[in-house]
């Protein structure tokens, strides 16, 4: 093999750097030519593509987002836009591919490599949902920055002896609120994996400021049908709290920060292992960590799957907020 491709894709997510430049190094010490795919699926369709040699990925480990940009394309989620990649890719003799990204991105990346152009996938999303990996890239480092801004949250609705809502990142998962929760002494969290009635969250934060705590903090995932919004609309219309209420989303600020040391060499550890099942002419797997170990699952068994949230924490999380 003489040449490759990465490319990151879908939400952008703090280590996405460390990865890239792991591919480069790696991939250019066995003797491969690197194309950079600017934009991620959309650049692969058009052709966008650029040289990449060690000193093009010097002075990025530390940064977030990805030098290569990221995209959602709608175009790649056809089988035409895929074809026309693998067209694009063929002509410029590229001979795999590695991918970058979270569910999504690595679910595009299956469908290329059942149309029989050989990819390698890297686990990388803020969400932490994606099968095939214990923690994906960006995880640690978004639940840090959930973590500060929780930590600052509290400190002013206990001055003001209020409830406070804040809303984290994380679609369909709710992984990164019950982590973030758990960590930063929440009184309640509101995940989508379980169904959840408002009238029972408002009883827990009265009786909360029954006990006499300075603060009641709530902490919502953004893909809970009860989410900062909602709660905040229903507890303004319906309910006495006792304390009086904010809300606090942190969207993006989570996905936007420099990658944490976990998340550098997580992700320096995955690009690595991507080349070398390329190398080793391995494709259609993930490559993610398992118990510790980087380890690479094939896609079928990535796409059949679901991740699931472990909910046994949750009981001790009640626990913690007495
Ligand atoms: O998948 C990562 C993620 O940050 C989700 O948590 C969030 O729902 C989504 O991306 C936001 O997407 P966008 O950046 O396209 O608004």
């Amino acid at each position: 093999m003489k040449k490759i491709a990465v490319l990151t894709s879908g939400g952008d997510a703090p280590g996405m750097n460390a990865a890239i430049r792991a591919v480069v190094r790696c991939a250019n010490a066995a003797g491969f030519e690197v194309f950079g795919v600017n934009h991620g699926y959309t650049g692969l369709i058009n052709g966008d593509f650029r040289l990449l040699g060690n000193r093009d990925v010097s002075g990025i480990i530390q940064a977030g987002g990805t030098i290569l940009g990221s995209s959602r394309s709608p175009e790649f989620e056809t089988e035409a836009g895929r074809q026309k990649a693998i067209d694009v890719l063929k002509k410029q003799q590229i001979e795999a591919l590695v991918v970058i990204g979270g569910d999504g991105s690595q679910t595009g990346a299956h469908l290329l490599n059942q149309m029989g152009f050989p990819v390698a996938g890297v686990a990388s999303t803020i969400d932490n949902d994606l099968y095939g990996t214990d923690q994906s890239i960006g995880v640690d480092t978004a639940l840090n920055i959930a973590l500060e801004a929780i930590d600052r949250l509290k400190v002013t609705a206990s001055s003001h002896q209020r409830a406070h809502i804040v809303e984290t990142m994380g679609r369909n998962h709710g992984y990164l609120a019950l982590m973030a929760g758990i960590a930063g002494g929440a009184e309640y969290v509101v995940i989508p994996e379980i169904e959840t009635n408002p009238d029972i969250i408002a009883e827990e934060i009265k009786t909360t400021y029954r006990r006499g705590k300075s603060h009641c903090l709530i902490v919502v995932a953004e893909g809970a049908y009860w989410n900062a919004e909602r709660l905040l609309a229903h507890f303004k219309q319906n309910v006495d709290l006792g304390y009086s209420l904010r809300a606090t989303t942190l969207g993006h600020v989570q996905r936007g920060g420099a990658p944490t040391a976990f998340d550098r060499l997580l992700a320096t550890r995955l690009g690595a292992a991507a080349v070398n099942e390329l190398e080793a002419g391995n494709s259609g797997v993930l490559l993610g960590l398992s118990c510790g170990e980087i380890k690479a699952t094939p896609y079928s068994e990535v796409i059949s799957h679901k991740k699931t949230l472990d909910l046994a924490i949750l009981d001790t999380a009640e626990k913690l907020a007495r």
